[in-house]
C-alpha cells in the first residue's frame, strides 16, 4: 500500500493510472474519504466490493466532476433538484436520479436510479477531472467498522487491500452526504447527513422523510433491493432444471447444455470478480417475459460470492412466498 500526497500532481497522475487500469483507489472528500473506482467499469467496480468485504451489494455513489456530468449517466433531472444543486454543488449533497444505460448494474446493484454527487474537496475534484470518467465510490471502510475521516484511517482499516492512498488531510464535515430523491415534485430524505434538514428545506421547500416504500419485502428491510419479477430457484445441478421455458444464471461453464431457453455463465472459470461484475445485468436480462422461471446455479460462499448469494436467497424466498 502506498501513501501519496493527494496535493500534488504526480500523485494524481499515479491515481488516474490506476483508475485506467481498472483498479481501486481511496481518496479524500469533504464528507469521509472514498474507495473509488471507474464507474463506467462493473469488473474495477466488483473489486470495491472485494474490498469492502461486505456480505451484500449495495448500491454506490457515482462522483462526478462537473454537473455537465450528470447528462450522461442520469435521465432527468427535475427542476426541485437543479436547486439543490446550484445552492450545494460542488458539497455533501448526493442526489438519485433515473439511471442511463452507461452505469452498469453492479453500480447501482440492480436499480433503475443511480446516486450522483459532485464532491468539494479540490483532492476529489482534480482526480475526477483529471480521469475524466465518473468514480463509483462507497466510504473507505471495511464492513462493520465507521467512515474513515482521514489518510491513517484508512491504511489501517485497508491496509494492503487497496494498493494506493491519496492523502487530503482531514475530511471538513467528517460525516457522510445527505441523500435527496424526487418524485413528482416532491423531496425526499433518504440519509441525514452533512447538509442539515433545515438547509435544505430552505432551499427547496419541504421535504419529506424517505417514503415507505409498500414493495418492501419485509419490516426492516431496505427498500431499494432489485428482485426479479419472475421466480427464480437456487439450484445445485443442472438437471433440477425441468422448465424448459425458463431462464439459467449459471455461475460457471455448464458440463452439458441446459434445456433452458435463456443461459447466462457469470464466468467461464468461476472467477468471483468476472461473475459479480456480469451478475446485476445478467439476472435483469434473464428476467425475460417469455420464461416461467430462473434458475440460478449455486455459488460458493467466498469472497464476493456471499454478496450475490445474499441476492439470489432473497429473490428465491420471494418465490417461497408466491408458490407455498
Ligand atoms: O459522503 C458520502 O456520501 C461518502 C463519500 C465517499 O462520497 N460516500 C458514502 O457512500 O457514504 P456509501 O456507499 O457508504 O453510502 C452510500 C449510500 C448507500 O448505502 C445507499 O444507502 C445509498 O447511498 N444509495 C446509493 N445509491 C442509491 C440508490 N440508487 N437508491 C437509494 N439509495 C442509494
Ligand atoms: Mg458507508
Amino acid at each position: 500500500m502506498e501513501f501519496l500526497n493527494g496535493f500534488e500532481h504526480a500523485s494524481i497522475e499515479k491515481a488516474v493510472k490506476i483508475l485506467k487500469d481498472g483498479d481501486v483507489v481511496a481518496f479524500p472528500t469533504e464528507t469521509v474519504y472514498g474507495l473509488g473506482a471507474d464507474a463506467l467499469n462493473s469488473y474495477a467496480v466488483a473489486k470495491i466490493f472485494e474490498i469492502k468485504k461486505r456480505p451484500k451489494f449495495d448500491p454506490l455513489i457515482v462522483h462526478i466532476g462537473d454537473r455537465e456530468w450528470i447528462s450522461a449517466i442520469a435521465d432527468y433531472v427535475p427542476p426541485e433538484a437543479k436547486k439543490l444543486i446550484d445552492k450545494f454543488w460542488p458539497g455533501p449533497l448526493t442526489l438519485i436520479l433515473k439511471k442511463k444505460d452507461a452505469i452498469p448494474g453492479i453500480v447501482t446493484a440492480g436499480l433503475p436510479t443511480v446516486a450522483i454527487r459532485m464532491p468539494s474537496h479540490p483532492v476529489a475534484l482534480n482526480l475526477i477531472r483529471s480521469f475524466g470518467n465518473p468514480i463509483a465510490a462507497p466510504s473507505a471502510n471495511p464492513f462493520g467498522y465507521i467512515s474513515p475521516t482521514n489518510a491513517q484511517h484508512v491504511a489501517k482499516m485497508l491496509g494492503d487491500d487497496v494498493s494506493l492512498i491519496l492523502d487530503g488531510g482531514s475530511s471538513n464535515y467528517g460525516i457522510e452526504s445527505t441523500i435527496v430523491s424526487f418524485n413528482e415534485d416532491k423531496i425526499y430524505l433518504h440519509r441525514h447527513g452533512a447538509i442539515s434538514y433545515e438547509e435544505l428545506s430552505a432551499t427547496a421547500g419541504p421535504v419529506n422523510e424517505k417514503e415507505k416504500n409498500s414493495s418492501c419485502e419485509a419490516p426492516g428491510e431496505l427498500p431499494y433491493h432489485y428482485a426479479p419479477t419472475k421466480p427464480l430457484k437456487i439450484i445445485h445441478t443442472i438437471d433440477e432444471i425441468d422448465d424448459a421455458r425458463s431462464s439459467f444464471l449459471a455461475f460457471k461453464k455448464p458440463l452439458k447444455t441446459p434445456i433452458s431457453k435463456y443461459i447466462k455463465v457469470l464466468s467461464n472459470s468461476g472467477g468471483m470478480r468476472e461473475a459479480a461484475a456480469n451478475f446485476f445485468s445478467y439476472l435483469i436480462e434473464l428476467d425475460q417475459d417469455d420464461v416461467n422461471i430462473i434458475y440460478a446455479e449455486n455459488i460458493p460462499e467466498t469472497g464476493l460470492g456471499k454478496a450475490m448469494m445474499e441476492r439470489l436467497k432473497k429473490a428465491s424466498k420471494k418465490y417461497m412466498h408466491i408458490t407455498h
